[in-house]
């Protein structure tokens, strides 16, 4: 394995690449003010139990509760602004003949940023959706919302632990995996299943895996390079290599 290669090394690769997919994690808005999930201090699941908060058994029995969280964090994830990963990410989109992004992030910032060929794999928590008749909801006014044509209860519209991923972005996302010739896994723990396959998925069909990560994770003992360090310090540099490549 490539330990923290140079961004021209990598950028060689991706010159001569024209199918990339990328895998996405909290980190990646991390350098945005964006909590993680598994930080041992400052992370998400350090300081609320997911048991209370991201279940749906959770959401029926305290309803507002778990809508208060929610809310609070859209609050917080408000007052942040895409960072240079984010960007990044938006400046490759169009540099090969497939380029596809894969979010486990429900936080909108690679939407806010400009990412147009992306796959949400775990909602998006500027999304609501009544549990009754499925209808969305656009405003959220009172704690918990209720549905305007059916009463019913409203959640947010993200995979909660103990649910099954959004069948459509799964199955195009295991497709664009496995179809890659580079894969990256940036800002994840891959801890979490399904998610965590799809690198495997796509250096079984062949690709190189990158991982851009400050810690070593599960991928980087099968990945082909691992850059130690933070993704918007080095995705913008790398961009900037490849792009060079690109017009040379
Ligand atoms: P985690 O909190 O599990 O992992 C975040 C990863 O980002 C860690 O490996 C950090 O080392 C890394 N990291 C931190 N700062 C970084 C930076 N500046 N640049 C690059 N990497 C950095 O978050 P996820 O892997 O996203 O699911 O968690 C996966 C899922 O678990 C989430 O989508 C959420 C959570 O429970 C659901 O809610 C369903």
């Amino acid at each position: 394995m490539l330990v923290n290669p140079k961004p021209e090394q990598l950028a060689d690769w991706f010159s001569k690449s024209s199918r990339v997919a990328v895998l996405t994690g909290a980190g990646v808005s991390a350098e945005s003010g964006v909590p993680t999930f598994r930080d041992k201090t400052t992370g998400l699941w350090a300081k609320f139990n997911p048991k209370d908060l991201a279940t749906f058994t959770s959401f029926l029995s305290k309803p507002d509760l778990v809508w208060e969280w929610y809310e609070f964090r859209k609050k917080a994830i408000h007052q942040t602004e895409p960072n240079p990963g984010h960007l990044a990410l938006v400046r490759m989109e169009d540099w090969f003949a497939d380029f596809t992004l894969i979010t486990q992030n429900i936080d909108n910032l690679h939407q806010r940023a400009g990412s147009a060929r992306l796959i949400e794999l775990h909602g998006n928590i500027e999304r609501n959706y009544c549990i009754t008749c499925g209808r969305e909801k656009r405003e959220v006014t009172d704690l918990p919302p209720k549905c305007d044509s059916c009463g019913g209860l409203v959640r947010p519209d993200v995979v909660w632990f103990g649910e099954n991923l959004p069948e459509r972005a799964l199955q195009n996302a295991w497709k664009k995996s496995s179809e890659s010739t580079i894969f990256m896994v940036i800002g994840t723990s891959a801890e979490v299943y399904p998610a965590n396959r799809l690198p495997y998925e796509a250096k079984c069909a062949g690709a190189q895996v990158i991982v851009i990560n400050p810690d070593e994770n599960p991928v980087t003992h099968y990945a082909d390079a691992q850059v130690f360090g933070k993704s918007g310090d080095y995705l913008p540099h790398l961009c900037n290599e490849i792009q060079k490549k690109l017009n040379a």
